[in-house]
């Protein structure tokens, strides 16, 4: 296969990792659709990307979508993600319902319908990405966990359904990211205790969970490079639990 034919799908696509993978597989020649929900004039157009601007948390949204793409696809990485909003009173149904949709239900629904669509002689890899949440809910973070959760067991039965099937679904399971929005917090803190930003880093990571093992925050070349790697396994890695997560869940689970 030529490099230029490779092709793949990328969720969250607006910002984020989901970005960062999308612009970085483009880099490689491969050739990108990437998926968001904000307006097409709001994302930085990069070169072998095509953006689709599509709702994840409408429950039409993934057989719609599935519809529109190619289905001669060699890899989908399903990166979106939704939080529930900060509300006084506590998450409402309908945040419930937004959250597991965007984060367990639309990844589970669009990879069966893509693999419903898959020629038969082209193998693809599926790599839906999780959280090491799923392993300490507090109550902030419970409803995003649950979400994330539910989507590690769906992802298994996908896993279980792919055999024989010419397709690989794996997950990659992250720990803290250097998002825009973490680096922002820690250089404001920084400046204002006069410490070097990565003193407050590694005293972050400490308190936000004692199991980490590592004192800087998981960067998105690291994740580029796991997704790749699950990618090049090939059926290998059907099932495959990837954790790249600074040892959230534990150093003997
Ligand atoms: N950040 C971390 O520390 C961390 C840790 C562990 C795991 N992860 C996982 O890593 C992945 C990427 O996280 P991130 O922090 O890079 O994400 P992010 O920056 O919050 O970006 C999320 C992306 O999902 C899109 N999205 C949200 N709701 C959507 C909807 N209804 N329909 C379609 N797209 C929607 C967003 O689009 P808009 O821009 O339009 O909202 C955005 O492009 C997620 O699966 C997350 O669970 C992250």
């Amino acid at each position: 296969m030529l490099m230029t034919d490779r092709r793949a799908l990328v969720t969250g696509a607006c910002k984020g990792l989901g970005q960062y993978l999308a612009a970085s597989l483009a880099a490689e020649d491969w050739d990108v659709t990437g998926v968001g929900r904000c307006p097409e004039e709001q994302v930085a157009a990069v070169s072998n990307v095509t953006y689709l601007q599509a709702d994840l948390s409408r429950p039409e949204t993934s057989a719609a979508l599935s519809e529109r793409l190619d289905p001669a696809l060699d890899l989908v990485v399903h990166c979106a993600v939704a939080y529930p909003p900060a509300r006084p009173s506590g998450p409402e149904p309908r945040d419930l319902e937004e959250v597991f949709r965007v984060n367990a239900f639309a990844p589970y629904h669009l990879t069966l319908n893509l693999l419903a669509r898959k020629p038969a002689d082209r193998f693809c890899s599926y790599v839906v990405v999780n959280s090491e949440a799923i392993y300490s809910a507090d109550d902030h973070s419970a409803v995003y966990a649950a979400s994330k959760a539910a989507l590690r067991v769906l992802t298994a039965g996908l896993a279980a359904g792919c055999r024989s099937a010419g397709a690989a679904v794996s997950t990659l399971l992250l720990g803290p990211l250097a998002d825009r929005s973490k680096l922002a917090e820690i250089e404001t803190i920084a400046a204002r205790k006069g410490l070097p930003a990565s003193d407050v880093v590694r005293l972050f990571l400490r308190r936000s969970n004692p199991n980490l093992v590592i004192d800087e925050f998981i960067d998105h070349a690291s994740c580029l490079r796991s997704v790749r790697y699950l990618a090049e396994l090939g059926p290998t890695a059907n099932g495959m639990l990837c954790k790249l997560d600074g040892g959230s869940s534990g150093s003997l689970v």
